[in-house]
Formats: C-alpha cells, structure tokens, sequence
C-alpha cells in the first residue's frame, strides 16, 4: 500500500492481512517508524507519560497533543495517523468533543482521532463522525478513567463486562468507527470482539485472535527498563545500549579522547 488510509485497514482485515500500529510522539522518532513500515501510527496520550513524565494520561492537554501530532504528520510518508483526544477535551458535551476534534485535524494535519469509551461517549463519536473525520474506539483498560478502577490490572475478566464490552464494540461499529483498539483484556474475549464486528480490532495485551497489534514504542524499544507487563516484548535493549553510548562519552570528554584530530576544524 502506497498511503494508508481508513479504508486500506478495513480492506487488510477482509484480507486477512495483519496490522501493525506502534506509538509516536515526535518528528525523529515517527520518521523511523514510518520509514520501516509501521501501518498505523498512533500519537498516544502515553506522551503524558513517555515524554512528559507524568504517572497517568490524564494531564496532558489538547493543545499539547496537537503539538506531538504536528511533528509525527511532518515526518511521515505512508503511516495512517490517529491521534488521541485527551482527557477532558471530549467527556462534557458532543460540541466540545468535536470542537476538539476539528482542533486536531486543522492544526496537526491529522488523519483521525482516537477516543476511549463506549456507550457513554456515543453522541460525541456520532457527531465528530458526521463531521468527516474518522474515528477509532479503544475499549477494555482504558486509562483516562484510571481513578475509577484504581488498577491498571486485566479488565473485563467478569461475564457481565465481556458482555458490555461485545455490546459496545457492535455500537462502535455501527455509528461508523474504522478500527478499535482493545486494551488488556482476555485473549478469548478479544478474539471473540474481532470476529463479531467487520472493523479491524486493534489489541494491546489482548491476545493473537485479533486484526493487529499496537505498542507503546519506548517500551517496545527497552527504554523503560521499570515497565515490564506480559504483554510487552522487547526488541532492544535502549535503556542499557544508550546509558553505555553516554558513559562512553563522559569518559571521552573527562579523558580528553574526545575530540580528536579528525573531530575539529
Ligand atoms: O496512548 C497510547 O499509547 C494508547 C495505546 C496504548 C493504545 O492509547
Ligand atoms: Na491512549
């Protein structure tokens, strides 16, 4: 595929084709993600915690989300961009969550946004929808309303959540939404979601029976050596590889090695 768009996702889940989606929150970053690849590319909310350093998504404002959504756009070729409305920018009313929405587009050059939730949220998805810009669902751990669970643990282990969440993945498809992510829940129950909607289903820590796969890309990269879920592999070790790259070259500065003759002007 040349440009991803909304409609190459549905078509790749027709297709049986699997679809690879990884955060990004920065120019350098997003263009080695999209030069290697990457199908979708997600600038997360997690930018509340990767980049920001704060312990939840919940501080992060829109107009911060639009500043990591303009640098990802500048960098990319191919990659499909969806973006996350951050908390507070979509709860109150549906005018507000499309007032928001339309921020993100006009001043990022996104492609789509990301919201989390099912049915309490459905008139703010309808409504951006109607506007014309895509959507994606994200359902199971949903980390904006951290406080209301008080864990970061598996959700929808209880049959009545299972069945909430079928309920709400079918609405989410029904009012228009493209893809939805499923965060942290049953393989099973995963598997069960993608096969019952025509959507592409989008799991983090839900299992291989689902459409494709999202990671946080620092974590995917090992730079945060403290988080380790089950549900993360690692495919590099950054954290160790860039703390001995920069002790290398304290040690050049302080023993004088660096800079040599070839190093200067
Ligand atoms: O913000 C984020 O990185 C996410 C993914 C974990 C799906 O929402
Ligand atoms: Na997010």
């Amino acid at each position: 595929y040349k440009r991803v768009t909304v409609k190459t996702l549905v078509d790749m889940k027709a297709n049986g084709e699997k679809i690879s989606m990884l955060t990004a929150y920065d120019y350098t970053m997003a263009k080695i993600v999209d030069g290697a690849g990457v199908d979708v590319i997600l600038v997360g909310d997690s930018a509340s915690n990767v980049m920001a350093g704060h312990e939840t998504t919940l501080p992060i404002t829109l107009d911060q989300m639009i500043y990591h959504a303009s640098s990802v756009i500048r960098a990319i070729d191919r990659a499909l961009i969806v973006v996350d409305l951050p908390f507070g920018s979509y709860q109150s009313d549906p005018k507000e969550a499309l007032r928001s929405a339309i921020r993100i587009m006009k001043e990022s050059g996104a492609h789509s946004v990301k919201m989390e939730g099912g049915r309490e949220i459905k008139e703010s998805i309808k409504r951006i929808l109607a506007a014309g810009i895509p959507v994606m669902g994200h359902l199971g751990l949903t980390p904006q309303s951290i406080y209301k669970f008080g864990t970061y643990t598996v959700r929808a282990k209880e049959e009545q959540e299972a069945v909430d969440l079928i309920k709400d993945a079918k609405m989410l498809e029904r009012v228009g939404c493209f893809a939805i992510v499923l965060e942290k829940i049953p393989a099973a129950l995963a598997k069960q979601v993608a096969e019952s909607v025509s959507i592409p289903i989008i799991g983090i820590g839900a299992g291989n029976g689902v459409d494709g796969q999202v990671l946080v890309l620092h974590d995917m990269l090992g730079m945060t050596h403290e988080f380790h879920p089950r549900f993360l592999r690692r495919y590099m070790n950054l954290y160790e590889d860039m703390t001995s790259a920069i002790s290398q070259y304290v040690d050049d500065v302080k023993t004088r090695d660096f800079p040599n003759d070839n190093e200067q002007y």
